[in-house]
């Protein structure tokens, strides 16, 4: 059973950082969700994570760095204009997906020729990475395809079962995960859209392309993830719902709805007056609460795909692929 510890003493880093040594896993903070981290240089511990989350072998994991000097000993090379977006965005939630020197063991990267690199916020991570005299290779702690934890009371019980060491670092911030680019050339793609709004990646880089069939592994590609266990449906206007067709429902409005609300079991706001940064670090806990509450279907309302609606958005419609498949 993983050991709980406050993540912002300095004795707790310590001990993180010693089973982080050893091929332990530690569950740790960042601003937008929780990771699950291993020695990035140690395959056998970075397997460990894979059977944690039972996640395929074929996803590859981002690397953690506490300072962008790393950058160098991971990549074969730093485009001008990604080495731009580090240094305008980290610590952040951004990751940049660059040319993977062959130190990096191949379970890391799932195989690919490039690695994920991320420089996260949250002090306890920076506090984690700085002193590690090795990259951390985390995914978020959550069983494979299911939603993301936003504090250490959303890990589900068998992952907090599995790892070594809990460091709780209160709410995450951000809370969705980090937006990932690729760069081409000196050609920027998006591969999936988080924390970070592609509009501020723009003002840097210029065009930002959306992904195409030929570019490799897109990361969270497959239709079904970050989903709840209940089914997810989106809506865009609250009235057009005929409840009579389904039983106790849940409602995820974005903001404070102006028509009167009756007849639903349970009912989150994401942002009482509308702002998407507030929505998007208040996503995953209203889900969670939702999936654990007894309504036995969720309805989300849709957002504007702007700034970090394209994030809500993604995040919304993975999780509700299985109910338009079904
Ligand atoms: O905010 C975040 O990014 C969090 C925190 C813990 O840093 N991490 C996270 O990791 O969301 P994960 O594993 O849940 O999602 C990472 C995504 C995966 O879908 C994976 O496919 C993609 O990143 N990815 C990692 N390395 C890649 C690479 N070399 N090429 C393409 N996609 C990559
Ligand atoms: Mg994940």
């Amino acid at each position: 059973m993983g050991k709980i510890l406050d993540g912002f003493k300095k004795e707790s880093i310590e001990i993180a950082l010693k089973t982080l040594e050893e091929g332990g896993l530690v569950i740790f903070p960042t601003e937008t969700v929780y990771g699950l981290g291993a020695n990035a240089f140690n395959p056998i511990a970075v397997s460990k994570i894979f059977e944690v989350k039972k996640r395929p072998r074929f996803d590859p994991l981002i690397v953690h760095i506490g300072d962008i000097g790393q950058v160098e000993k991971l990549a074969k090379s730093f485009p001008p204009p990604a080495r731009k977006l580090g240094e305008k965005f980290w610590p952040g939630p951004l990751t940049i997906v660059l040319p993977k020197k062959d130190e990096i063991p191949e379970i890391v990267t799932a195989g690919l020729p490039t690695v994920g690199i991320r420089l996260p916020s949250h002090p306890v991570a920076l506090n984690l990475l700085r002193e590690a005299p090795f990259p951390v290779s985390a995914p978020s702690a959550n069983s494979f395809g299911y939603l993301s934890p936003t504090s250490v009371y959303q890990i589900e019980p068998q992952i907090k079962q599995n790892v070594d060491i809990i460091l709780d670092g209160g709410q995450c911030k951000v809370g969705v995960e980090s937006t990932i680019v690729l760069f081409e050339e000196d050609k920027c793609f998006l591969l999936r859209p988080g924390g970070l709004p592609v509009e501020d990646i723009e003002k840097i880089v210029g065009k930002v392309y959306p992904l195409t069939p030929s570019k490799p592994l897109s990361p969270g590609s497959l239709p079904v993830h970050y989903a709840p266990r209940k089914p997810l449906i989106i809506f865009e206007n609250f009235k057009m719902i005929d409840r009579k067709k389904f039983g106790k429902i849940g409602v995820l409005f974005f903001k404070k709805p102006d028509i009167p609300v009756e007849g639903i079991e349970k009912m989150e706001i994401l942002s009482e007056k509308g702002d998407l940064r507030e929505a998007a670090s208040n996503l995953f806990s209203a889900l969670h609460r939702l999936d654990n509450s007894d309504v036995e279907v969720i309805f989300a309302e849709a957002v504007a795909e702007e700034g970090l609606g394209r994030a809500i958005m993604d995040r919304l419609k993975k999780a509700s692929t299985k109910n338009l498949i079904k």
